[in-house]
């Protein structure tokens, strides 16, 4: 017996944010090596030559470490609907990707605004149900996005 019932809708709304991850994975990592291509492209100011570098290249460095964040997300809300009983979906939320260094940050605020405000329905949902590693979990992979919110915003210019 498993010791917490969880039905369809459970699973459906856990699933809706295993999609929200794969999407924000899927458009990191296509952003970021989309400023890999740009970082060589962009005419440098004298300050980016000075430091040796321009904004296409700190925000790829970060592109890239936040997707790895990210699929770490993924990973533990799939395990999460593994273990109780579900199956993991492999589909993605659209992703927005973009074109240019606005864009990406644009996008990324709007994904992880969205991600925020689902999980805050799905830790009531969990402990509604008495479901508290669940809760416990999108807690944790909260507090990250809430990281990453302000990382994107304090890159938006
Ligand atoms: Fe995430
Ligand atoms: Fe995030």
């Amino acid at each position: 017996m498993k010791p917490i019932k969880v039905d369809d809708e459970y699973f459906e709304n856990l699933n809706n944010a295993l999609n929200m991850e794969i999407q924000a994975i899927i458009q990191y990592m296509a952003q970021h090596s989309k400023s890999e291509m740009l970082k060589m492209r962009k005419k440098a100011s004298p300050l980016q030559i000075i430091t040796g570098k321009n904004k296409y290249e700190v925000l790829s460095a970060k592109l890239k470490e936040i997707a790895i964040q990210e699929m770490d997300h993924a990973e533990k809300i799939a395990e999460r609907i593994a273990v109780l009983g579900g199956r993991p979906t492999t589909k993605s939320a659209p992703p927005k990707i973009g074109d240019n260094y606005d864009d990406f940050l644009k996008n990324n605020l709007e994904a992880e605004r969205g991600a925020m405000e689902y999980y805050r329905t799905i830790i009531k949902y969990a402990e509604k149900r008495g479901d508290i590693t669940t809760k416990k979990l999108f807690e944790d992979i909260y507090m990250e996005e809430e990281e990453h919110y302000w990382l994107f915003d304090e890159y938006t210019e």
